[in-house]
């Protein structure tokens, strides 16, 4: 991690957690934490829909400084969409970060290169930031198709966002084969993939939006490999699923610093 980018560390519940656990989840990590590691780290937690209103009234109260986040988003700010939420509803929440394009949605819900663009126009037109997710199958990884691929989702799912925009996202390298699964890119993959999207973010965007914009690593980050994955100069942060669940567990991989 480069020492003028603040890393991010964010935690995405998926559809886990009721508004009375996530009341609870929260207020056990708002213990765990102390101020050294807030002031050393940003970070994020994307509870379902459901639980926003309710982890931003804990948040706010008892002024806690973690960002809250949502983990999707509409791209239309209103209108016949049904089941969708809109940014604008997001952003009246204080919501700070908005995932776009992760996996599940991107294989389970059919959402496209393109439908990732549009919601991060949306995001960063509602003065939030997109977690744009990437990453590659392990066929892809395996016949030599990844670089090819993740090419495709950055400059698809950032086509028409202006270069100074581009500096304050955060684009998070999850690549599928290593989400849930317990398997996590070896500290040198993960670096490796994490500088190829900073290159490809240069010769696009230029080398201040690529020098700026921040990469988290995601994919079953676990305290005991949060450290090796945090030190590696391309990766800013890390998007952890299972792990944020426990509180325990999701301040040890913030803690990383001191492990
Ligand atoms: P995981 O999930 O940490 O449970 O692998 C990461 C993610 O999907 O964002």
């Amino acid at each position: 991690m480069m020492a003028d980018r603040k890393p991010l560390i964010s935690g995405n519940w998926k559809m886990n957690q009721n508004h009375f656990e996530a009341i609870q989840l929260v207020q056990k990590l708002s213990y765990a934490l102390t101020k050294d590691d807030i002031t050393a780290v940003d970070v994020s937690i994307h509870p379902p829909f459901t639980d926003l209103r309710s982890v931003q009234t804990v948040l706010e109260a008892d002024k806690i400084p973690i960002a809250l986040g949502a983990q999707n988003c509409h791209w239309e700010a209103s209108g016949a969409f049904t089941g969708e939420v809109s940014p604008a509803m997001l952003q009246k929440l204080n919501v700070s970060y908005v995932i776009c394009g992760h996996s599940e949605r991107r294989q389970l819900f059919g959402e496209t290169n393109e439908d990732v663009n549009k919601k991060v126009k949306a995001i960063l037109k509602h003065e939030m930031t997109p977690i744009m997710a990437c990453g590659e199958t392990l066929e892809q990884r395996e016949s030599g198709e990844m670089e090819d691929h993740i090419v495709d989702q950055v400059l698809e799912g950032l086509a028409g966002v202006k270069k100074d925009a581009v500096g304050g996202l955060v684009i998070a390298y999850e690549p599928i084969w290593a989400i849930g699964t317990g398997m996590t890119a070896t500290p040198d993959d993960a670096q490796q993939m994490c500088a190829f999207i900073r290159q490809t973010v240069e010769e696009k965007f230029g080398a201040a939006a690529a020098k700026a914009v921040r990469i988290q690593y995601g994919g079953s980050v676990k305290p005991g490999t949060a450290p090796e994955l945090m030190n590696q100069p391309d990766i800013d942060g890390a998007l952890i699923g299972g792990a944020s669940l426990s509180a325990e567990d999701f301040a040890h991989c913030i803690q990383y610093r001191l492990r």
